[in-house]
């Protein structure tokens, strides 16, 4: 590697990050000293170094020369004496502002006067960190993604105290690492975490409140909100117990509850349910992978029949109409608004026993079939792509039991993929992606970040198709709205509010990028 400052870099703490990182650095080619606490955790921390890269040589991506290179280039050692001759340390401890200060007042006390040192904090107060050394021009924040080796953003934070070439030269050490640094300042969470964990709450929420299993809710998120993992799986990547610290952190700069950690959440916790490390946390790691929830058995031949005027969405355009009357399913496709209108008159004629479907953008299914003689066979069908394969089937309180299963099964035999959700604003991929655009949108009107950055912290670091930035012009700054507004409306959260920023822009005609 060349054009780097930095020839020797210690890692303190071997966990899953600080493992992940000194793997990075040692693919980089930098001599590593990887320091823990006592003789057990330096073996653990010696195996997520030998699973990581032994993976990597079963993949054929490694050889088995490389990886035993990658390996010897990392010093392992209880002795934070050996740091003494590094340009670079980045502590990867538990995230506990008195550990970490622990750790720092040590490294203060052996490194040399010159060496930066950086916290790969998640969330906490980079400044609170660097005040308790004796060198606070030298103290930055080096935030890595998991699973470090494959994530490629690393955010770099600078305080008001940290001197401007210390930034510069970490942040060139993660280019020359082959990852993408997204420099910014100290507020809690950064930008990735700020905006990704009051998703990940929200889910949480939304699991615990009954509107939608956690399998129903990371399929729609994958399926339909194109993520490379849903929130739950996600969450037991992270650990759960992470998750929680990084929630109160970020709670306790933004006092908005929507950090308040999920009480569920707490309890996976306290109950030593943290995710894959521990084998379970939202899914049971060591179980069989389980079957869909709904749908999909491939024996159901759906005779469907499509009505109404609004729009057709995409995957509905090849399936051949039927009479009302020989429909099992009758897809009433709803104008979008007003939600409070009853089914047009001719799904009555629809035969005893069959659905009936009602599309529709917000959610709210109970205004069309309340009233209704056969309101029990009313669901909501939801597409949150118009063009996507995802359908949320919507129960409201009087669908009747088996008709969300059944409609399901008729769906998915279109070659749709269902899930079920409760009649709320939003269903579940909008419930969950429009406040978390909002708050991106939030976020670049505070001047945190630029539309740059914050786009780059989201693919890069969560794997996201595209930044938030670009996915409110993809979605477009009405429908954002509009959304917020119903979301607002059922919750009276004020941070569903559409964001000023957002509001003008829509005014104004224009897109935000
Ligand atoms: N360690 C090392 N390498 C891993 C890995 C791990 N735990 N998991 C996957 N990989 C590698 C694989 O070896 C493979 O490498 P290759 O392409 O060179 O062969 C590559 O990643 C893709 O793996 P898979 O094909 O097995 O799996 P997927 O295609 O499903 O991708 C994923 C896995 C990259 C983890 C993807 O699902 C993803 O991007 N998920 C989102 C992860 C995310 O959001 N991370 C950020 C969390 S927040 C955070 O860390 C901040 C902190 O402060 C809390």
């Amino acid at each position: 590697m060349s054009g780097v400052s930095f020839n020797k870099v210690g890692v303190v703490g071997l966990g899953t990050m600080g493992a992940g990182i000194a793997e990075v650095l040692a693919r980089g080619e930098l001599a590593v000293v990887g320091i823990e606490i006592n003789p057990e955790a330096l073996e653990r921390g010696r195996g997520h170094l030998e699973r990581s890269t032994g993976r990597a040589v079963k993949r054929g991506k490694l050889t088995e020369e490389g990886q035993r290179a990658i390996l010897d280039r990392i010093a392992l050692t209880t002795d934070f004496g050996d740091l003494g001759d590094c340009d670079l340390v980045i502590e990867a401890v538990p995230e506990r502002l008195d550990l970490k200060r622990k750790v720092f007042a040590e490294l203060d006390r052996v490194c040399r006067a010159d060496a930066v040192l950086a916290t790969n904090t998640s969330s906490l107060s980079v400044t609170d960190i660097a005040v308790a050394t004796g060198r606070p021009t030298k103290i930055v924040g080096v935030h890595f993604f998991n699973p470090a080796p494959v994530m490629r953003l690393v955010e770099v934070i600078g305080t008001v105290l940290t001197e401007p070439d210390a930034v510069t030269r970490v942040a060139d050490l993660v280019a020359g690492l082959g990852k993408t640094p997204v420099v910014i300042g100290d507020r809690a969470g950064f930008v990735a975490n700020r905006l990704l964990f009051g998703y990940l709450n929200q889910a949480a929420g939304m699991l615990a409140s009954g509107h939608a299993t956690h399998d129903d809710i990371d399929t729609a998120m994958k399926v339909g909100g194109g993520l490379p993992m849903g929130p739950f799986t996600l969450m037991d990547l992270i650990g759960l117990d992470t998750c929680l610290e990084v929630l109160e952190a970020i709670y306790a700069e933004s006092r908005d509850r929507r950090h308040a950690p999920s009480p569920l959440l707490r309890e996976l916790v306290t109950a030593g349910l943290l995710g894959r490390k521990s084998g379970r946390g939202f899914y049971d790691h060591g179980a069989p992978a389980a079957e869909p929830t709904a749908g999909g058995n491939g024996t159901v031949q759906p005779v469907v029949c499509v009505v109404g005027d609004g729009p057709r969405p995409a995957r509905l355009a090849d399936v051949p109409d039927v009479a009302i009357g020989d429909a099992d399913l009758v897809i009433v496709l709803g104008p979008g608004a007003p939600h409070d209108a009853p089914l047009p008159p001719a799904a009555a004629e629809a035969k005893p026993g069959a659905v009936l479907a009602v599309t529709d953008s917000s959610g709210r299914v109970i205004g069309q079939a309340a009233g209704l003689d056969r309101a029990a066979d009313v669901v909501g069908l939801h597409f949150p792509e118009a063009d996507g394969e995802l359908v949320e089937i919507v129960s409201t309180v009087v669908t009747g039991e088996g008709v969300a299963d059944k409609a399901a099964a008729l769906v998915s035999a279109l070659g749709l993929t269902p899930v079920h959700c409760r009649d709320r604003a939003g269903g579940i991929v909008d419930a969950l992606r429009f406040p978390y655009l909002n708050d991106a949108a939030a976020m670049l009107g505070a001047g945190y970040a630029d539309a740059d950055s914050i786009d780059a912290a989201m693919k890069l670091g969560c794997g996201y198709p595209t930044g938030p930035i670009a996915d409110l012009d993809r979605l477009g700054l009405d429908r954002a709205v509009e959304v917020l507004d119903a979301l607002y409306d059922e919750a009276r959260e004020p941070a569903l509010a559409p964001a000023p920023l957002l509001e003008e822009y829509r005014t104004a005609g224009r897109t935000l990028r």
